[in-house]
């Protein structure tokens, strides 16, 4: 189960890295795959997950010691999200089965994926909502919170009708978005505070796999995930022969993250003008030379290895869903073709 959540959230996070506040919500679900729940949820804030919820054991769980302390002195909050758990599961489900109807009538499996929750602003106390929806990793469906309309991709372009005049869905998603979800997101900051506001220094170590592969700077074990990694050379930064991976989570709530630098066209004497930076908000930036002395080469693996077999075991577990959640990332990325 817990390499199923950490797949959810590789998967979701870089839609998350903001320098504002986030309370959001990932829905999927994808009825008749036997070793995945038909319904799951997971809640994040700031890019760390505070919540759990699944059509097997039909409840919601809090995934921090902060949000368990939150939920006891706020019953309600708890009772509002096994209920909306419940009531989502059915939603997305009845929504998914309409959507089949008219894209694939022949059957298969399919997937329907929801993002919505709130973005606070704590300095200008801006705050936006969002509630999309996306079928098999395409989008589908958006909501445009400011004009009070719903966006409908070609496809779905035939549930506009319906949802235009469901004035109820509507409201429902104004209140949810636009004030119960701040509201609580100031009190997860509240409770959360001394775990989600504070900063800690990650260890960071030159990896490589052979003499002739990429020189990987890796850091892992930092917080928050607003943080940069770049390569050198002479103090400049590097943007040619230099790949950045993505920010991932750790299973223990801190982020990791690699800078690969090809030193196929470094000459040795050339090596020590090279150095990896590390920077995070807060802490000191941590640089690193370029030292075939302290690179670590005899790892088989560049990342932990919890990860990589989470990632692994979820992605077994996942492989269709996977698809779609990988695809719709890839689309956020783009530019969305959507039909008001
Ligand atoms: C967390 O909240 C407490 C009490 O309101 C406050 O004293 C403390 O400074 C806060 N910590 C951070 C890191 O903001
Ligand atoms: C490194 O760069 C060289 C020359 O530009 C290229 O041939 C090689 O494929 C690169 N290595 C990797 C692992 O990307
Ligand atoms: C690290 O980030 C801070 C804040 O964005 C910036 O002022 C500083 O110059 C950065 N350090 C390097 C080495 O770029």
């Amino acid at each position: 189960m817990k390499s199923m959540e950490l797949v959810l959230l590789l998967v979701f996070l870089p839609l998350t890295q903001s320098v504002k506040h986030s309370l959001l919500y990932f829905l999927t679900t994808s009825p008749g795959v036997q070793t995945f729940p038909e319904f799951v949820a997971v809640s994040v804030v700031d890019g760390v997950q505070v919540g759990y919820c699944d059509s097997d054991i039909k409840t919601a769980e809090p995934r921090q010691d902060w949000v368990k302390k939150l939920v006891e002195d706020d019953p309600q909050q708890k009772q509002w999200h096994i209920q909306t758990c419940i009531r989502a599961h059915q939603d997305l489900k009845a929504l998914l089965e309409t959507l089949k109807q008219q894209l694939d009538p022949t059957g298969g499996v399919h997937v329907l994926q929801e993002m919505s929750g709130c973005k606070w602003d704590s300095e200008t106390k801006e705050v936006d909502g969002y509630e999309q929806y996306s079928y098999d990793g395409e989008d589908v469906i958006t909501l445009n919170l400011k004009a009070q309309t719903w966006l409908f991709s070609e496809s779905a372009v035939s549930l506009k009708p319906t949802w235009d005049k469901d004035k109820n869905r509507l409201l429902h998603s104004n209140t949810v978005l636009s004030n119960i979800c701040p509201e609580w997101l100031k009190k997860y900051l509240d409770y959360g505070n001394s775990s989600l506001q504070r900063t800690v220094r990650p260890s960071v170590s030159l990896l490589q796999k052979s003499p002739s592969s990429l020189v990987s700077c890796h850091a892992t074990g930092f917080y928050p995930d607003r943080a940069t990694m770049f390569w050198r050379k002479d103090g400049q930064e590097l943007h040619e022969d230099v790949d950045h991976g993505e920010i991932l989570p750790n299973h223990d709530g801190t982020f990791q993250m690699r800078a690969d630098l090809n030193i196929s066209s470094v000459k040795p004497e050339d090596w020590r003008k090279y150095d990896c930076v590390f920077n995070l908000s807060g802490v000191e930036d941590i640089i690193t030379k370029l030292d075939k002395a302290v690179i670590r080469t005899n790892g088989v693996s560049v990342f932990p290895v919890g990860a990589v077999v989470g990632v692994v075991v979820g992605l077994m577990l996942l492989s269709v869903c996977i698809t779609g959640l990988f695809i719709w990332r890839k689309k956020n990325k783009g530019e969305k073709q959507l039909i008001d």
